[in-house]
Order: structure tokens, then C-alpha cells, then sequence
């Protein structure tokens, strides 16, 4: 079974099928209307969303398929104490295909373990958000045309922000990308990051302290929100929160064709005065969300009967109940059920990461 847990579970073929096919999409509406009819989407939403799950539930609508499920899992049997593997083998009864966004890191992976059905992760606390990566490329795919050659700059939250490492794995892996840091000292992008996606695909990255340095070598701002949920500590939130505030003054020596993105919702870090400006191409790109949700939906459903196409949760070099993850977030701490599993981590410490959210162990 193809599941969509991390955006390394597709390939770059494809990846780049979808992006194709929602581009299909966009320009022939009325052939994909009755494409998943008699097909059901079950949007399992234990976090707050707008743009992803009504954008999944407009792309099932606009593929004339059905959608169930919850925004609020407090109104759910979660609220009883069921477990994200139960509330799986449930739904696998009603539904063809889950979108699920969850706070708990892993919880998604935990869930395809349990289906039969695909599994989409919609976003797992601050660990992987692909169909916003998906949301990305197509709109740098449709704003500068190329994957490859972009010197792209991440600014703001790129510690928490599971955006940016999403679309830093999946650039990772075209030619001539170059990545620009934009973060203070406590918003850093973690190491593994740097070492195990960065260095091992040998994509060059500096860390600068302020965007106005780097503007004008840009072909891609991609702005991100502090993420006040992540934090354990709100006097550390507020130390943070307003270190970067991009606006038109700062715009000018931006190049014409550089173009500003944002997975949005946003709270202060761009500007409203900025919204006009033809490079500001974030309400564009919730739009994009949804064609490429569109394309991802009837790729899956096809590739759910293909035994060619599957996603490997357990890497066979896993070990079992060896170590303890550090991440209080981590899926395998907060349920009961889950199994420890670790794999080794390719980068140059060593040792292993959590299978679930990538943590080192104790
Ligand atoms: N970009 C994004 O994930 O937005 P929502 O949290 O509103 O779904």
C-alpha cells in the first residue's frame, strides 16, 4: 500500500507525476469531475486546520467523491481514550482514503501501520507536513517554472516549522539548490537536518541573521510563523516571536521575479502592505493546495491497487524495543500500544533515530 507519511515516500518520478497531473487538472477542470465518484475521504483532524482540510474536502468534492470525518477530536471517541490505531481499523469500515492531522509526532505512520486503506499525514506536530510540500512545488513549479537551480531562503520558525523541512527534503533532491537560513539563535533548523538531509545530498546552506543581506540573491522567500503551539516555555515564544517582519521597505532589493511564499495562516510576519505586490504569491499557492490534493487523492486510489507501489514504514534494518525516544511529542510516548522502533541514522554521529519521529534516543 502507497501511503504519504513523509515526502520522501514518493519517489522524484513520482512526485513529479502529481505535480504533472495537477497541472492537468488545472487547465482541464471538467474532465477530473466524476473521477473518484462512489470514493470517500475520511479528514481525521485532531489539530486546527483551514487550509488543508477544507482544501482536501474541496478536492474530493471537486473529484465527485464524498468526504466524512471530524475537525475536533474531542467530539470523537479519542475523547474516551481510543487509540489513533483503533480509530484507524475504524474508519478502514467507512472509508476509502484518510487525510489525518495529528499533534502527536509519528501519528501518522502509526496510523498507515493500521490501514488497509492510504494513509495521507496531513501534518504531525512539527515532524512532516508533505501535501504542503506538494502545495509548494507546484506553486514554484507555476511561479519560477524549475525544481532545479533556485537559491530558495527559509525565514522565521525552522525549528518547529514542519514546512520547511518538508520542502528541504524534497528540493534536496534537484540539481542546484542552494538553502539560506533566516533564523534567530533559538529558531535554528536542527542539526539533523543539516547533516542528514543538507550534507548527505550535498545541498549548500548559510545561516545569515537578517533577510535584507541575502534579498536580492533570492528566487524564493519562504516566510513561516513562530509556532506558538510548540513551545513549552511562552516567555521563550515571546523573546522570539517578532524577530523577523518582512515588508515593502525591506522588498527593495528583492529581484522582480523572486517570489514570496508562505504555508500560512500568518500572524505578523509579513506585512499586509505587502499583499499587493505581484511577487507575493501565498494566497495563490492555498489555491495550488487544493489542485495538488486533487492529484495526490487519484493517485493514491490508483496506486492502492498497484502491489508495485508501496510505502516502507519499517525499514528492515529497524530495531525493536531497544531505546526509549526523547520526544515527549513522539506518538510512541503518548499512546499505549506502540512499539519502540528505531533505524540507523545516516548521518556523521551515528547511532539511531526514532522511526516515528526521527528523535535520537536517551
Ligand atoms: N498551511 C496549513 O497547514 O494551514 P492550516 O493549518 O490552516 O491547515
Amino acid at each position: 500500500m502507497k501511503h504519504l507519511i513523509d515526502p520522501t515516500d514518493l519517489s522524484k518520478q513520482e512526485l513529479e507525476e502529481i505535480i504533472d497531473l495537477a497541472l492537468d487538472i488545472i487547465e482541464n477542470r471538467e474532465k477530473y469531475s466524476d473521477r473518484c465518484k462512489g470514493k470517500k475521504l475520511a479528514t481525521l483532524f485532531y489539530e486546527p486546520s483551514t487550509r488543508t482540510r477544507l482544501s482536501f474536502t474541496a478536492a474530493m468534492m471537486e473529484l465527485g467523491g464524498n468526504v466524512l470525518g471530524f475537525s475536533d477530536a474531542k467530539n470523537s471517541s479519542v475523547s474516551k481514550g481510543e487509540t489513533c490505531a483503533d480509530t484507524t481499523k475504524v474508519i478502514n469500515c467507512f472509508a476509502d482514503i484518510i487525510a489525518m492531522r495529528h499533534f502527536e509526532e509519528g501519528a501518522a505512520t502509526v496510523s498507515a501501520m493500521n490501514s488497509h486503506i492510504p494513509v495521507i499525514n496531513a501534518g504531525d506536530g512539527s515532524h512532516s507536513h508533505p501535501t504542503q510540500t506538494l502545495t509548494d512545488l507546484l506553486t514554484i513549479k507555476r511561479e519560477i517554472g524549475r525544481f532545479d537551480n533556485i537559491t530558495i531562503g527559509f525565514c522565521g520558525d525552522l525549528k518547529f516549522g514542519r514546512t520547511v523541512h518538508s520542502l528541504i527534503k524534497a528540493l534536496s533532491r534537484y540539481k542546484g539548490v542552494k538553502v539560506v537560513l533566516i533564523a534567530p539563535e533559538q529558531l535554528r533548523l536542527p542539526d539533523y537536518m543539516k547533516q542528514e538531509v543538507c550534507d548527505m545530498n550535498g545541498v549548500p546552506y548559510v545561516e545569515v541573521d537578517t533577510m535584507e543581506e541575502v534579498m536580492d540573491q533570492l528566487d524564493v522567500l519562504y516566510m513561516t510563523r513562530v509556532q506558538k503551539e510548540r513551545f513549552f516555555d511562552e516567555d521563550e515564544y515571546d523573546r522570539v516571536k517578532d524577530f523577523f517582519i518582512l515588508d515593502k521597505e525591506k522588498l527593495k532589493n528583492a529581484r522582480p521575479e523572486m517570489r514570496i511564499l508562505h504555508p500560512l495562516p500568518r500572524v505578523n510576519e509579513i506585512s499586509t502592505d505587502v499583499d499587493d505586490d505581484p511577487r507575493a504569491a501565498y494566497f495563490r499557492q492555498v489555491e495550488n493546495g487544493k489542485f495538488v490534493r486533487m492529484a495526490l487523492i487519484c493517485k493514491l486510489l490508483d496506486w492502492a491497487n498497484d502491489p508495485t507501489k508501496t510505502t516502507e514504514l519499517v525499514p528492515a534494518d529497524a530495531v525493536r524495543g531497544e531505546f526509549t525516544c526523547r520526544n515527549k511529542r513522539c506518538i510512541s510516548n503518548m499512546e499505549n500500544g506502540v512499539e519502540s522502533l528505531f533505524r540507523p541514522a545516516h548521518d556523521k554521529s551515528g547511532g539511531y533515530r526514532c522511526v516515528y519521529c526521527e528523535s535520537k534516543p536517551k
